[in-house]
């Protein structure tokens, strides 16, 4: 994985130029070189190689999908009112909320430019795709913010939403891959659906660090119990609790204060309810239906397993 990590690093420099006006590209140089997993533009070249392209050929799609998830974090850390991000300030804490808009604006446009290297049918391809996660993210993010102050937030409801705010571009991000290297669309269909549901995984686990990480998480652990989100663990905790534990968990919710008096009753009430064990799980059980989705593709046997082995580091991690 490293490889893949390297030379997307070193083009990802190539790309990065601050020039007037600075307060507009400043915070882009530093969102992006603020560090992060990489983990989608890791699988757009992962899913080139898979298919005996050479992966530097996707380099140019890589980056476009780590500039699209950037600015989708910037925006996202104004709406959620985040001030850390990656265990530094956030965009619009640093600069300000207009900066932060700007900029974001700014790498939304830098994504499709890039995929401009493309062949005008590989671009086209490229582009569609990205056009239609963009809108599946912005709707996802909507919903995400409704059901803050939404009484009534199904499992159900919720899976959508995570579905698009976050899995959908994992998925793009490997189908992408694929699109450069002229995969079948059968594969190609087969990768996206690996990556949805590897997305999916991949936000529980988002979830659970949320309350239960560590300092290594980079963002302020808490910050969804302080937004009221209804994150996996708040919706499982509701089904699992106790009349008493449910009017504690929904005064809590119904409370707009910043304290860490919240988060530590909240996060017990997670554990008592047996929520934290439910939602750990919900990430394996939907990590192995991604697995099962990755049978099904035609590929060599080692380049498999590299992605079942990317989908299991995905569950353990705390980062
Ligand atoms: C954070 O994504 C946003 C979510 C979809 C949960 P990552 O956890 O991939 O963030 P970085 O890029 O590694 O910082
Ligand atoms: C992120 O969801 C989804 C997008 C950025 C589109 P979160 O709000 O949970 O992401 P973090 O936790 O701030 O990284
Ligand atoms: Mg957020
Ligand atoms: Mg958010
Ligand atoms: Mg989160």
């Amino acid at each position: 994985m490293n490889h893949y990590r390297d030379a997307f690093l070193e083009h990802l420099n190539t790309c990065i130029t601050i020039r007037e006006p600075r307060r507009l590209y400043e915070p882009i140089a530093y969102i992006l070189q603020l560090g992060g997993k990489r983990l989608r533009p890791i699988l757009t070249l992962m899913a080139a190689d898979l298919f005996d392209t050479d992966y530097h050929k996707a380099l140019d799609a890589a980056v476009a999908i780590e500039v699209f998830h950037n600015f989708s974090l910037i925006h996202d850390d104004i709406m959620d009112r985040a001030s850390l991000r990656r265990g530094k300030a956030t965009v619009h804490e640093k600069w300000d909320t207009n900066v932060a808009i700007l900029s974001g604006d700014a790498m939304l446009v830098r994504a499709y430019q890039l995929l401009e290297s493309y062949p005008p049918v590989v671009f086209a391809q490229l582009a569609k795709l990205l056009s239609q996660t963009a809108l599946q993210v912005c709707e996802g993010q909507q919903w995400d913010m409704d059901f803050e102050n939404q009484k009534q937030v199904s499992i159900t409801d919720y899976l959508q939403m995570i579905r698009y705010k976050t899995a959908v571009l994992v998925g793009a991000a490997l189908q992408m891959g694929a699109i450069v290297a002229e995969a079948s669309t059968e594969n190609q269909k087969l990768l996206y659906n690996f990556g949805v549901t590897i997305g999916l995984a991949f936000q529980l686990q988002d979830d659970y660090l949320d309350t239960f990480g560590d300092d290594s998480f980079g963002k302020r652990i808490g910050g969804d119990i302080i937004e009221n989100k209804k994150t996996i663990l708040f919706l499982k905790a509701l089904t699992l609790a106790d009349e008493s534990q449910r009017v504690a968990l929904l005064q809590h919710y119904a409370t707009i204060i910043d304290s860490q008096e919240k988060i530590v009753a909240v996060k017990a009430l997670f554990e008592q309810t047996g929520a934290a064990e439910k939602v750990r799980q919900e990430i394996e059980n939907t990590t192995n239906e991604a697995l099962e989705i990755l049978k099904k593709l035609t590929i060599l046997a080692e380049k498999r397993k590299q992605l079942k082995d990317f989908a299991l580091m995905l569950m353990s991690r705390k980062v």
